[in-house]
């Protein structure tokens, strides 16, 4: 070696020992002391996929798993936490993607396709950007990671113009600067906009800056916080108390593909059973089995469309799970099949806490008992907890031997014909317990790949406990019924958790602050993954007043779950209950229109399936740059959301206030009055109440009672049935497809349909219907196209109703061809000036057509 190489060699090994005899000594004083914080990079080195770092006894791992996916592992004392998660899918844990390392003087770091990472050696600091520059994640100066014995903190930068959302389902405003919260779940009963924490824990939020996103996942299991702006203005910050500090950061720009990479990430919402779509009624509780009677029968006199009934604890004997009270439900495998008989199908409720009974003869204890399936104290003696049975058990669920052995527990009652199950209580709720739940002491077994066998204490495992009982109910339901798709709900929950069950937004009140929470508080779950929601209609606590009930039933017809539901000892909620016959007419129309748009409300349940992206979506998720200034429109009032792509519905922001309002439309397309069928003129520079000149399109909305407003996107071509009574029946007549044409610049427009058997599995075998629709605006008119159905799955309809909107006059002509444009034919329309609509109807071929309208 030249005598220059041999010097930088001595030098560089005189500095490597240095920085590790330093390394050493402060890994000592830390171990006394339990506060580690990395602020200067003290050594690195590239990885295949990223990078990893020391700074001083802490060790950071920054890896790519796809050009537009980091993952961000630290270990205070050198180690890297367990690969494990119960969260994030294996599949993306070890997916990598090619990096270039980029070095220089004061940094270092890499770059993907899409993604650079630079981290300043001195002070050390993260900074994300994409390839253009904008910022995705950067530290906050001054504020480097700090351990303090178990708990750590991780700070970024906030600029003033970004905004949150996500993190399942926190009550409060849609967007979360200026909030903080905490996730533990909790038993909530009576929750309020400032209660935190709530249910679910689902650490996770969106990024989203003028029109550019990320998500942020702290994939940790225990006791964790948010902080959007609180302690610094321009910060925000995540940590918790223990556990690893494991985070990704998935990059769009747009925020559908962070709401994809979420899923890709976590998983998918599986496709639910049609049914489970339709209108559930629910209280607590309907029993002894003639009420339950009495209640299908009036649904079906009242000609209300309905597919479920639900049945909450008061059918089980002395409310112990996986039992049926004999005296008030005498016939109740009767009554499962009577109700099936009326296309009506029952889900029923199954709590995890198993009734404390030895030696009573009662299975799921016994055969726990014997199986070892129980949570323990941490003397080794099984842990004793009050719930509704009185003295009760728990299932270990982090075990897999248990949660296999619960799914057997729902063996008889899918015998039956019960059709879905209810997971409720499971944060779990403990009474009488100052804490509301298991003392921290509990201890779990983990058993579960990924993770090295082990006991763990209840607060590591709190937070997941009720995603793995949905986990277990839903396995062991697939493998009970392995071609039907289970219908499972769940009250708590954590990341990832809607692989297992659709999720409720647990025990709201009778106010109107309560309805107009539910369309922030249901967005944010659908963009944290949770598509599969609704809230308690009418509400859980207390009684609606009429008006109020007949809104709730109004807009619940729009959401993805629509199910009415009430507390013990509140007055009758049933659409016929508390009102007049105007307001059972009101709330009937709503329903029937949710039955009619089954369709499209399905197509964006499939499209969910695979995609990921929720069915209730924020305005800001389909036009990220879709207001006057390319902002969105919809960041603060949160009153509106779109129903799938095309169905704007815009709920006053105070629905209390007998003001009429105005809605802010995104401007990057036109709209139309989906109830009306008119094209919709807004109006732009008014004086907002502040005096403020407000330039963004609005729709002045008159409030009525009968009236929600829906608007529809123009461009549009929205499919839609026969009113049905259930989603059993077989609609009787065409397919209508509602075409909105285009408005302004663009000339096209677009939509599509999914169809299946909406029970099984065969849809995987390829029985499915999947039509494309098109339309084109021309000088001659404009030209529908329905491609040729994909799948064989065979069609209900032998008609199509193609019903064109915004049209001023009847057309002059029209004519329908196959898509090759041979065999063309003239075919008569109709018009209806009072929706300004031109409808033709045409035989369906089930090849494709054309059909071309001169008006
Ligand atoms: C819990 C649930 C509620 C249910 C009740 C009785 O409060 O959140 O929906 O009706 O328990 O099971």
């Amino acid at each position: 070696m030249p005598r220059a190489g041999r010097f930088i060699f001595v030098v560089l090994g005189l500095l490597f020992l240095a920085a590790t005899t330093e390394a050493q000594l402060t890994a000592e004083s830390q171990q006394k002391t339990g506060f580690v914080r990395l602020d200067r990079v003290t050594a690195s080195r590239a990885t295949d996929n990223g990078i990893k770092i020391r700074s001083g006894s802490a060790v950071v791992q920054i890896s790519a798993l796809r050009d537009d996916v980091l993952r961000v592992r630290v270990g205070p004392s050198g180690q890297l936490p367990e690969d494990a998660s119960w969260a994030a899918l294996a599949s993306a844990r070890s997916a990598t993607a090619k990096v270039t390392p980029e070095t220089s003087a004061s940094t270092v770091g890499f770059k993907t396709a899409r993604l650079r990472v630079t981290v300043r050696k001195d002070p050390m600091e993260l900074k994300v950007t994409d390839l253009e520059g904008h910022v995705i994640a950067q530290d906050f100066p001054g504020r480097p990671i700090e351990y303090h014995g178990s708990s750590f903190r991780v700070y970024m930068k906030s600029p003033a113009d970004e905004h949150y959302f996500g993190l399942g389902d926190k009550p409060g405003p849609l967007d979360r600067r200026n909030e903080a919260f905490t996730d533990w779940n909790t038993d909530a009963f009576g929750w309020q906009e400032s209660t935190d924490p709530i249910y679910k824990s689902i650490p996770y939020f969106i990024t989203f800056r003028k029109g550019v996103s990320a998500g942020i996942f702290l994939d940790n299991t225990w006791r964790s916080s948010f902080d959007f702006n609180k302690e610094y203005r321009d910060g925000f910050s995540f940590g918790s108390e223990g556990g690893p500090l494991d985070f990704y950061i998935l990059y769009g720009p747009e925020p559908k593909a962070v709401v994809q990479s979420w899923a890709w990430l976590t998983g998918f919402t599986p496709l639910p059973p049609l049914w489970s779509l339709g209108y559930q009624q629910c209280r607590y509780s309907y029993y002894p089995e003639a009420e339950v009677r009495r209640v299908a029968s009036r649904l079906r006199s009242e000609h209300i469309p309905t597919d479920v009934i639900w049945l909450d604890i008061d059918y089980q004997l002395k409310n112990r799970p996986f039992t049926v009270d004999p005296e008030r439900f005498p016939h109740f495998d009767d009554m499962i099949q009577d109700l099936k008989a009326q296309h009506l199908h029952t889900v029923a409720i199954t709590d995890l806490h198993i009734a404390d009974l030895p030696n009573a003869g009662y299975k799921p204890y016994d055969e726990g008992k014997a199986g070892d399936h129980f949570v323990k104290n941490a003397d080794g003696s099984t842990y004793v907890g009050v719930v509704w049975p009185g003295k009760a058990v728990f299932p270990d669920f982090t075990e897999k031997a248990s949660r296999e052995w619960w799914g057997t527990l729902y063996a008889d009652f899918v015998r039956k014909g019960i059709a879905g199950f209810w997971n409720d209580m499971n944060e779990p709720a403990v009474f009488l317990a100052p804490s509301k739940t298991m003392p921290d002491d509990v201890q779990h077994r983990i058993d579960e790949p990924g993770f090295a066998p082990r006991t763990a204490s209840h607060l590591e495992i709190h937070n997941v406990f009720g995603m793995e009982n949905s986990r277990g109910t839903y396995e062991g339901l697939r493998k009970l019924a392995p071609d039907t798709r289970p219908f499972v709900m769940t009250r708590a929950s954590y990341a990832g958790g809607q692989r297992y069950s659709a999720t409720w937004s647990g025990d709201n009140s009778s106010t109107w602050n309560h309805l107009r929470q539910t369309t922030p508080q249901l967005i944010n779950l659908g963009l944290s993954g949770f598509a599969m929601t609704g809230a308690d209609v009418g509400r859980f606590a207390g009684s609606p007043q009429p008006e109020l009930l007949t809104r709730w039933l109004e807009v619940a017809a729009f959401h993805p779950i629509d199910r009415d539901h009430t507390a013990i000892g509140t007055n009758p909620q049933e659409p016929w209950e508390n009102g007049t016959r105007e307001d059972l007419n009101i709330r009937r129309h709503y329903i029937e229109e949710r039955y009619r748009l089954m369709p499209y409300l399905y197509t964006t349940a499939e499209e969910m399936s695979r995609t990921g992206l929720p069915i209730m979506r924020p305005l800001f998720l389909e036009f990220p740059n879709g207001g006057t200034g390319g902002e969105p429109v919809d960041l603060s009032t949160g009153n509106a959301f779109l129903l799938g792509p095309d169905l704007l519905v815009a709920q006053s922001p105070y629905p209390d206030e007998m003001d009429d309002y105005t809605v802010a439309l995104p401007s990057a397309v036109g709209w139309y009055n989906y109830w009306t069928g008119a094209r919709i003129a807004t109006d732009s520079d008014r004086k907002a109440i502040d005096n403020d000149v407000v330039t963004q399109p609005e729709v002045h909305v008159h409030r009525s009672l009968d009236t929600l407003p829906v608007f529809v996107r123009a461009g549009a071509i929205v499919p839609e049935q026969p009113l049905v009574q259930s989603t059993d029946e077989k609609p009787q007549g065409p397919l209508t497809l509602r075409v909105y044409p285009p408005i302004g610049a663009n000339k096209e427009c677009s939509g599509s349909l999914y169809l299946d058997d909406g029970v099984s599995y065969a849809f995987q075998k390829g029985e499915f219907l999947r039509l494309g629709f098109t339309c084109r605006l021309s000088a001659q008119g404009l030209m529908v196209t329905v491609t040729a159905p994909t799948g064989s799955f065979a069609p209900w309809w032998k008609l199509l109703s193609v019903e064109v909107y915004g049209a001023s006059r009847p057309a002059a002509a029209a004519s329908a061809s196959a898509l090759d444009g041979s065999g063309a034919t003239q075919i008569s329309t109709g018009y209806d000036d009072e929706h300004h609509r031109i409808t033709a109807l045409i035989p369906d071929t089930g090849k494709g057509l054309e059909l071309q309208l001169t008006y």
